[in-house]
């Protein structure tokens, strides 16, 4: 039996809902594979605010080092939203990006043929969809120096944060998104500012520069404004992006509402080396925890990149992406992806349903 250490991290609003699904369905994998996972808990964001009185406490960072993997669902709240930036929930996550060197984020966006009329746009546009973006994760305007709130001389505030990229951390991610691309339709998109960003302009050219290295695959460069256009005009065109932090970050939310709904949108965050941060897409949607209605697919998608990407489990992984195709096959649904004839299921009985799927394949 192969042995995994497994922190989970679950969160805030919706975090311990869909986790609790997400490690049944591990459990069961497990099982149904000879894996064995070792599950430790910890406390990060505004549980841990609560808790510790930090977002990200010191041993909470130390189990994720030693373990094979990290699942984490979801980050923040209303409750949260007035302390000090130091104190937020979603600096604590920056931190866990940080510490652990998650440099690369793999945010897939593939659209199901089973939700295509979930989805806010037609038919024709989204059949077919299958993008992945590629997100510089530690670097950008989240981490670039000076930042802060300053006074200026007249007494007035001034709030800073600078985009900032070394051409070390544009190589790397600008590797990814090439080896990336080289494993999927061999066309890479990169998308910057560099119309009017010094910062971009770097990026674009050291991209560029990278582009012989990788004969095999088609490089193109868009503005992000355009590229955000483009993904809602005509999002085939697309098949893996890379782009920096914030561009990254806006990007997939637009990206993943191809897909019918961010509910169902997993993420790998990866370093050099190390484990791996496993998470949805979506944030803790304090709009409904607590009620039974999350989706949480996109947390159960998530573990099984975690098996995939972090554990090299491909079988386990292709297991679970197969369940859901066939429980959605079954016309299960969770509000967010509700259509007309479909059944209505609240977040456990999602997970009930999966884990009936899984058991049968
Ligand atoms: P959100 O993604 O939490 O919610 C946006 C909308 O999508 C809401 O209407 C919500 O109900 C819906 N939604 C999200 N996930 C869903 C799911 N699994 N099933 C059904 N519906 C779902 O974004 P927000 O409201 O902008 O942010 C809420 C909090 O989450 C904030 O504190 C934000 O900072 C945090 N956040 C955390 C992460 C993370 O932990 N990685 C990511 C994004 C936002
Ligand atoms: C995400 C989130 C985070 C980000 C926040 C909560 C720090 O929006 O994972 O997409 O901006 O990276
Ligand atoms: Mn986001």
């Amino acid at each position: 039996t192969q042995l995994y250490r497994i922190t989970l991290l679950p969160g805030d609003g919706i975090g311990p809902e869909i986790m609790a699904v997400a490690v049944e369905v591990l459990k069961v994998i497990g099982q149904q594979l000879d894996l064995s996972f070792e599950f430790q808990e910890a406390l990060m964001g505004g549980a841990a605010i609560d808790a510790k009185g930090e977002p990200l406490p010191a041993e909470t960072l130390e189990w994720c080092k030693s373990s094979d993997a990290v699942l984490l669902a979801a980050i923040g709240g209303y409750k949260w939203d007035t302390l000090p930036r130091h104190l937020r929930p979603e600096t604590g996550l920056l931190g866990l990006r940080a510490g652990l060197g998650l440099f690369a984020n793999l945010r897939p966006a593939k659209i199901l043929p089973q939700l295509v009329d979930a989805s806010s746009l037609k038919r024709e546009i989204v059949e077919g969809v299958d993008i992945m973006v590629v997100r510089e994760l530690t670097g950008g305007v989240y981490f670039g120096q000076p930042k802060g709130i300053f006074a200026t001389e007249t007494g007035e505030k001034r709030g800073v944060n600078t985009m900032a990229y070394t051409e070390s951390e544009i190589d790397r991610i600008g590797r990814v998104g090439f080896e990336t691309a080289q494993k999927r339709g061999k066309k890479l998109c990169s998308v910057d500012k560099a119309n009017v960003l010094e910062v971009s302009q770097l990026w674009r050219d050291r991209i560029t520069a990278l582009a012989p290295e990788y004969p095999d695959v088609e490089l193109s460069h868009m503005y992000v404004d355009n590229a955000a256009m483009q993904l809602v005009r005509w999002p085939k065109q697309f098949d893996t992006i890379v782009t920096s932090n914030l561009f990254g970050d806006i990007l997939s939310d637009a990206a993943a509402m191809l897909t019918g709904s961010i509910g169902m949108l997993p993420s790998a965050s990866l370093g050099a080396s190390g484990p791996g941060v496993f998470e949805p897409v979506h944030g803790s949607a304090p709009d409904i925890a607590g009620q039974d209605k999350a989706n949480p697919l996109a947390q159960i998608l998530s573990a099984a990149m975690m098996l995939r990407y972090g554990l090299n489990q491909p079988v386990a992984a292709d297991r679970i992406e197969q369940a859901v195709l066939t429980v959605l096959d079954k016309g299960n649904r969770t509000g967010d992806i509700m259509s007309e004839g479909m059944t209505l299921l609240g977040c456990q009985a999602m997970g009930k349903a999966l884990i009936q799927a899984l058991q049968s394949v």
